[in-house]
């Protein structure tokens, strides 16, 4: 691989851009969230809260963590042990699509080392990696639960991609996420 072309996402170094506060839709979603609780209880929405928060961000620096901790009323530090525990949640800039490829016994029995080595060599990087143009992260993932579809993997932690047992289906995997970054970057949007 070359390391010239990729960064490391999980260091927060001089590239993170500055933090940003919740715009006036998040925090709406996420007061919609608290009232599934009891108000005593607000601190239950943690999860969706800082999936949200997330969302808008694209990851969770520790100034967002507290701004939700604060909507939540809840200790800054607890938010954090979520937002620590979970996979699902970024510490640091991560790529616009983000490919989490399950590599466990049954995809990799089903071709996940196959899907794996066509994903890092279209790519130009390693798994832990974001290619330099910050589009694209490649993960390494744990069983994602549909072992029967193997081998899968999971964009953005919420679309499932199943049977990636050949390379064109990775091909054209990769040119449709790239075409909607095109396509979004030319709406001004991420
Ligand atoms: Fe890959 Fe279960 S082993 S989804």
């Amino acid at each position: 691989m070359n390391g010239d072309s990729t960064r490391d996402p999980g260091a927060e170094d001089e590239l993170v851009p500055a933090p940003r506060r919740l715009s006036e839709a998040a925090l709406q979603r996420i007061e919609r969230e608290t009232r599934k609780f009891p108000p005593e209880q607000r601190q239950s929405a943690v999860i969706p809260a800082l999936t949200i928060a997330q969302d808008e961000f694209g990851w969770l620096s520790t100034e967002t963590i507290e701004e939700v901790a604060d909507l939540l009323g809840m200790p800054p530090v607890a938010a954090y042990e979520v937002a620590t525990f979970y996979h699902m949640f970024h510490r640091a800039p991560v790529g616009r699509h983000k490919i989490t490829l399950c590599t466990n016994l049954p995809c990799a029995l089903s071709g996940a080392g196959r899907a794996a080595a066509r994903l890092k060599e279209r790519l130009g990087i390693d798994f832990g990696e974001t290619t330099a143009d910050g589009c694209f992260t490649l993960v390494e993932g744990e069983c994602l639960g549909a072992c029967g579809d193997a081998p899968v993997l999971l964009h953005n932690n919420k679309r499932m991609c199943s049977f990636l047992d050949d390379d064109k289906k990775i091909d054209a995997l990769i040119e449709s996420l790239r075409a909607e970054g095109a396509a979004s970057d030319g709406e001004g949007g991420v």
